[in-house]
């Protein structure tokens, strides 16, 4: 059969240093490249696969056209994993996408100073065996792959490295000050419901959910007896507290991956207010990153709901009603408008046989006039 569909060297080439040179998100640029070479062969479906070295597991597919879990398909990764060999599998063996028709399938594997990297897999097409006549264009374009992939692999690496080291400095927060975890566990939960209610996509939410549990991560620098203080800050305590956010910035700093640019911008700048009197930096508006103000929000109804050992929690209602009341000058107040619709219908009512809505003692009036939770 002669094949009328080629792949363009010098467009391949482009699309992967164009996605190099701007350091773009992997899953995203997977995405592009096996929709180009999908297209340009008129193949079936595409999958491509990185390969974690460090844990030795595949990460979660890209793929084009078929998103289903295919077990011929999961084998011939496996086999690229074991044997690293390009594989050609004729149309006979391989009638597994429509039951009926036959089809032809290439894997490719990739592979860089010894370490498996990952695999490229394509199949079906328009006719049978349509894939037979591409084997050897895509060894030849293979390659050109590779930086992709390692860089991919590297990042990935990275990423699980730092998620790590972050989960070891929750623990140690956690037994300098036991209520931050179970707190950031609350603003994070929020924070990504606001978040995938405002339609942010999912790179976005993830990093949404590493800032907000890593919001107050800057605390591990400030002192125990300052920490744990039950009673009222002094201005000066205050001033040492005001710092975390700085600190928590720089704890983070280091960790140059591109899903924690997000998180850095959260724990520097979860406590600037919309007018400009919030802090470090007492930035304004639209000048707060959309992320860092959607865990102010969060973070400020996770603390006015919990108990405190020196003060009562408000119920969500009241609660809602201090963020509302705050709206557009410490709060985004369409922030405050999808937490309120979020969690509204959650809410539990007022005590029927005392009518509380308030507890008493509960003193989480700032002298701003509204909670500040640090
Ligand atoms: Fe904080």
């Amino acid at each position: 059969m002669v094949n009328t569909k080629t792949l363009k060297s010098s467009e391949l080439i482009d699309l992967i240093a164009d996605r190099i040179a701007h350091n773009a998100d992997w899953r995203e640029s997977f995405g592009d490249l096996l929709e180009y070479i999908s297209t340009r062969l008129a193949t079936g479906c595409g999958f491509i696969r990185l390969y974690n070295y460090i844990s030795n597991r595949y990460l979660s597919p890209i793929s084009v056209n078929n998103s289903q879990k295919n077990p011929i398909i999961d084998g011939i990764f496996d086999q690229l994993a074991d044997e690293r060999v390009p594989i050609a599998l004729p149309a006979e063996y391989s009638d597994y996408l429509s039951g009926e028709m036959q089809y032809s399938a290439i894997g490719i594997p990739f592979v860089r100073n010894g370490e498996y990297l990952g695999g490229l897999v394509l199949a079906g097409g328009e006719g049978e065996g349509v894939l037979d006549g591409h084997f050897h264009d895509l060894l030849a374009f293979a390659p050109y792959l590779i930086p992709l992939f390692e860089s991919a692999v590297l990042q990935e690496i990275l990423l699980s490295n730092y998620l790590d080291a972050i989960e070891t400095l929750a623990v140690a927060l956690e037994a300098k000050d036991p209520f931050t975890r179970g707190h950031s566990n609350m603003v994070t939960a929020y924070a990504v419901a606001v978040a995938r209610k405002m339609g942010l996509e999912a790179q976005r939410l993830q990093s949404i959910e590493i800032g907000a549990m890593m919001h107050d991560i800057g605390k591990i620098g400030v002192p125990d007896d300052i920490l744990k203080k039950p009673g009222k800050l002094t201005e000066r305590e205050f001033e040492i507290v005001k710092r975390h956010p700085v600190i928590g910035e720089e704890i983070l700093r280091p960790m140059q991956h591109p899903l924690f640019n997000i998180p850095r911008s959260i724990t520097r700048w979860h406590h600037e207010r919309i007018d400009g009197n919030g802090y470090p930096d007492g930035l304004k508006g639209e000048q707060i990153p959309l992320e860092a103000r959607i865990c102010f929000v969060s973070d400020a109804y996770e603390a006015m709901t919990s108990d405190r050992s020196y003060r009562n929690s408000l119920p969500p209602e009241q609660a809602f009603d201090e963020l509302k009341r705050n709206s557009g000058t410490q709060f985004d107040p369409d922030i405050v408008s999808v937490l309120c619709e979020l969690l509204g219908p959650m809410v539990t009512k007022p005590n029927p046989e005392t009518g509380d809505r308030v507890p008493e003692g509960a003193e989480v009036i700032s002298e701003e006039g509204t909670k500040e939770e640090d």
